[in-house]
């Protein structure tokens, strides 16, 4: 049995103070046994999440990380710097990093292969946009993305994080029904349990308009493993209620 995970991402959104009354919320809230709990903070805010978090069940993420150990790559963070903060996991692969910084699948691989060296969690987004489902690629997309990162983390594939976020269920509201996503959740599995013999230990999140309504029946779906949860994360209560629902 897998013990599944419910991961904040806050995007591009907070501040010292909203932080603050957000992981406060968040840490009185926390139910004494449930699933495990992260969330995603932008940057600059690692350090004060780091304080915030200490001696509490909610661990700390980053929302990505540099394909290089050092240098001259201006703006990036590299998996040494997390690590000084405490930082137990990082999202690859976002839609958002995708679309708007270029991201390829070769860049996503390797920014999965220095996460997982340095003893990072990557979680690695997989999704297609609503022109790939409408034109029935769906399938064939994230196999492709997965592939990538199989090809280039062959023998510890079984230490990533996946999420299967499709793109237009992103921010919109709309959210995959839980057969869609169980349907998707299903082909990786498949593609992952091919791959690796440890595969059974490898979560299987589902993101995309997650909220409090939703939850619970996403989270039933058999290969359904957790959430990566963008706009309800930011509201204690329904990122609480998230939390409940996955046990
Ligand atoms: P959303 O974002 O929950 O606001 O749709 C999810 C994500 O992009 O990780």
């Amino acid at each position: 049995m897998r013990k599944k995970l419910i991961a904040g991402n806050w995007k591009m959104n907070g501040s010292l103070a909203a932080n603050q009354a957000l992981v406060e919320a968040l840490v009185a809230g926390m139910p004494v046994q449930c699933c495990d709990v992260a969330v995603c903070a932008p940057a600059p805010y690692l350090s004060q999440l780091q304080t915030l978090l200490r001696n509490s069940p909610i661990a700390l993420g980053a929302q990505d990380v540099s394909a290089h150990d050092s240098g001259a790559f201006t703006g990036e963070v590299s998996v040494a710097m997390l690590k000084e903060f405490g930082v137990r996991y990082a999202i690859v692969g976002h839609s958002e990093r995708r679309q708007y910084h270029g991201e390829s699948d070769v860049v996503v691989a390797a920014k999965a292969q220095r996460a997982l060296a340095a003893g990072i969690t990557p979680i690695v987004c997989v999704g297609e946009t609503l022109a790939e489902r409408e034109a029935g690629k769906t399938e064939e997309v994230v196999k492709r993305q997965l592939a990538a990162v199989i090809h280039t983390n062959g023998h510890c594939i079984s230490e990533i994080v996946v999420a299967y976020e499709p793109v237009w269920a992103i921010g919109t509201g709309k959210t995959a029904s839980p057969e869609q996503a169980q349907h998707v959740h299903a082909v990786l599995r498949a593609q992952l349990k091919a791959a690796s013999t440890h595969s059974d230990r490898i979560l299987i999140l589902y993101g995309g308009s997650m909220n409090a309504a939703n939850a619970a029946q996403l989270l039933a779906q058999a290969d359904i493993d957790g959430g990566l949860i963008g706009g309800a994360s930011l509201k204690a209560p329904d990122f609480l209620t998230i939390i409940a629902a996955a046990g």
